[in-house]
């Protein structure tokens, strides 16, 4: 498994990973278009197939995970782990101090991923997530603080 830099050409592996992710993912021109903001990047899983992503952004003392999500069929091998690693070390080097990401409340695989990163529940945004026939979902507002990288 490769982990590279998340770059506009590799837009169409990230969109093919997402689509195995989630309803309504971002496809190749969402990704292209996320990546040329300067205060973007990411992370690509690369294997035999595209195996996972994430998309962060920095901006001033504050950082977002816009998105991540690994492919079934490379899940519980430690990709999401490595990809938010290299995405929290790259922070680092920001003058990001805090991380932010929101997460269904029911997604119970993406809140363990966090909470074993030490992001913390700061907030509930109610019925955030529109589920269409299923209804609404709440949103769990999370936030890691990030010491400063030793040098
Ligand atoms: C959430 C997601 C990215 C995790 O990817 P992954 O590569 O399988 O995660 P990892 O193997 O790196 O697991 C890291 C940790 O996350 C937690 N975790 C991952 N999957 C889990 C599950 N199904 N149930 C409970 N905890 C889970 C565990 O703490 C795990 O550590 P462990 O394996 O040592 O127990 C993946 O399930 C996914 O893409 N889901 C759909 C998209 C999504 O929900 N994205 C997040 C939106 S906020």
């Amino acid at each position: 498994m490769n982990l590279l830099p998340a770059t506009a050409d590799l837009a169409e592996a990230m969109a093919v990973a997402h689509a195995q992710a989630f309803e309504g993912a971002w496809d190749r021109a969402a990704f292209e278009e996320v990546l040329a903001a300067p205060e973007v990047f990411g992370f690509v899983a690369l294997g035999q197939d595209p195996a996972g992503l994430v998309i962060c952004r920095a901006v001033a003392d504050e950082a977002e995970v816009l998105t991540i999500a690994v492919a079934p069929a490379s899940r519980r091998r430690g990709v999401a782990r490595a990809l938010m690693a290299a995405a929290l070390d790259r922070i680092r080097l920001c003058a990001a101090r805090e991380v932010f990401l929101e997460v269904d409340a029911a997604n119970v695989a993406a809140i363990g991923l966090y909470d074993s990163l030490g992001f913390k529940r700061v907030g509930v945004r109610k019925g955030y997530y529109d589920r269409g026939a299923a209804g609404r979902a709440d949103a769990l507002l999370m936030r890691l603080d990030l010491e400063p990288k030793a040098l």
